[in-house]
């Protein structure tokens, strides 16, 4: 199936998301998306889904013109979206979860569940997907939840399936199954849409490269034809520097120790395992390991949002172990949380607000009982610049901004103080070159200036590119350290350890 979008404008009241798009999807072929954060990718496939109704242009199929009133219509003419996992029913099995909504009117009329049991394992073969029919949602990992998604649209008959950032919440090895899907999905004759941040990745999988920037095409390729660095900057549109350009090590004295500090999850087992290491004024240090391996617990044990369960935290030479994140975060820590919604901001309140959430009580904002209100807003416009948070006004609510913007603006509120020590996990997750590497020189500031730094990230790029040393954490413990006149920072070396290698 061939799918033609012409001139397609999409509007959300000021906001145009998409300006006259045109764009074509080719059977047997992998065409790769590549946007900056609000560029308008996703309302570009969701008209194409059905989801949203364009303001102007026309949709065709195999040369016919079609028109969608709604969700339903894009899957019913053969376009699947393949949603992240939090549109599954995590009670209910994989084939409970594929026949879910599938209406009973033609040939699916009376669909039972051994029957589609029966589907699934077909699908399954031929695709390579290896999912169990019978298995519960809540007991898969992102990368087989993932695949459900697919299985939920190919068992609906899609011919055109949309990936919009896929990646963004694998693990490097999901990333490479992953990949594996999609070229038997191309083999097989599906269209395939893939949307990703990710230079590299569209190099290696895509056929075709579109680039959106601004709501607008800005330039098609193939991927022998440009390099990585062309290609961010045709989406950037300006030149970009992938490198982290990084000043000579001279660590300071030691500011954030942690000794023997041991972390349980919520069911009592152990997430951080009798765990001792420094930070230095001055200093980067990277955490690497593969996500479920104690990082997320202990970043979060360090900005006192996570109960210890032994050791601890010292800060100055203070003691902090049992010190309350607010106390913490008026002394200099700052605290770039991995779940930004759960620990960085509140959804439903405005920019302004989430921008002074940890810091409303401070004399620069409040006035005894009331809010200085100017300064507030003049301090959000401020931050919302400097971090390019892109947004109609700083009173928008943050639930209305993409991810993207929303993690910028945590980013923004968390570097834009007077900090000591600064804890970033996953500060460049799902956003653009250009954010990256805005981001990427604030920290390498943060550092020059004497900050103690430390960073997680499942990027392991990012972590090697970031720090001076780099510790790998493997179920719980500490278990290499590379970088520093120490053991050099080899990519193969460090994946080997995360992988709880003994080197
Ligand atoms: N439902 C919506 N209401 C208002 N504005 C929206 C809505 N969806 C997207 N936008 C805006 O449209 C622009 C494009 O967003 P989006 O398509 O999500 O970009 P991308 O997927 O490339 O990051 C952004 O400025 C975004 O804030
Ligand atoms: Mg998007």
């Amino acid at each position: 199936m061939d799918i033609e979008l012409r001139g397609i404008t999409k509007r959300f009241g000021e906001v145009v998301a998409n300006s006259g798009v045109n764009l074509s999807i080719r059977a047997g072929e992998v065409l790769g998306l590549l946007g900056e954060n609000g560029a308008g990718k996703s309302t570009m496939m969701n008209v194409l889904s059905g989801l949203y109704r364009p303001d102007e242009g026309e949709i065709l199929i195999d040369g016919k013109p079609v028109q969608f009133n709604g969700p339903g219509d894009g899957i019913r003419a053969g376009i699947g979206m393949v949603h992240q996992h939090f549109m599954l029913v995590p009670v209910f099995t994989v084939a409970e979860n594929v026949v879910l909504g599938v209406e009973p009117t033609g040939p699916l009329d009376s669909l039972d569940l051994k029957t589609a049991r029966a589907q699934v394992r077909e699908i399954n073969e031929t695709y390579g997907l290896e999912v169990d029919p019978d298995a519960l949602i809540e007991n898969l990992p992102v990368g087989i939840q993932q695949r459900v998604e697919i299985i939920k649209v190919l068992f609906r008959s899609a011919d055109v399936l949309i990936f919009d950032e896929p990646t963004a919440v694998l693990t490097p090895q999901e990333v490479t199954d992953f990949f594996k899907i999609v070229r038997a999905l191309r083999e097989a004759g599906k269209a395939l849409v893939f949307i990703t941040h990710k230079l590299h990745e569209i190099l290696e999988i895509a056929d075709r490269i579109n680039v959106l920037r601004a709501g607008q095409i800005v330039g098609e390729c193939l991927p022998g034809e440009k390099t990585d660095l062309e290609l961010a900057e045709m989406m950037v549109g300006r030149p970009v520097s992938l490198e982290v350009e990084k000043k000579p090590y001279e660590p300071g004295e030691v500011l954030l120790d942690v000794k023997d500090l041991t972390i349980l999850r919520e069911d009592d087992s152990l997430a951080v395992d009798d765990v001792s290491f420094s930070v230095r004024r001055h200093e980067v240090v990277g955490i690497a390991g593969v996500q479920g391996n104690g990082q997320s617990a202990l970043v979060e044990a360090l900005a006192g949002v996570h109960r210890i369960a032994g050791g601890t935290i010292a800060f100055e030479g203070k003691d902090i172990t049992r010190a309350s994140a607010r106390a913490r975060h008026q002394m200099g820590i700052a605290h770039i949380p991995e779940d930004r919604l759960k620990n960085g901001v509140v959804a439903n309140f405005s920019i302004a607000e989430n921008m002074v959430l940890n810091s409303y009580y401070d004399d620069r904002y409040s006035r005894g009982v009331m809010m200085d209100w100017n300064a507030v807003n003049e301090r959000a416009a401020e931050y919302s610049a400097a971090f390019d948070v892109r947004t109609p006004s700083i009173f928008e609510t943050v639930n209305h901004l993409s991810g993207g913007n929303q993690q910028k603006m945590v980013v923004a509120r968390e570097m834009s103080r007077d900090t000591k020590l600064l804890i970033a996990a996953h500060p460049t997750r799902g956003l653009d070159v250009g954010s990256i590497e805005y981001i990427h020189s604030r920290l390498m500031d943060a550092r020059d200036e004497g900050n103690a730094v430390l960073i997680v990230s499942s990027e392991l790029d990012e972590v090697i590119a970031l720090s001076d040393r780099i510790l790998v954490m493997f179920k719980g413990k500490i278990v290499a350290q590379f970088g520093a006149g120490g053991r050099p920072a080899d990519k193969n070396d460090i994946g080997l350890a995360m992988a709880g290698a003994a080197l």
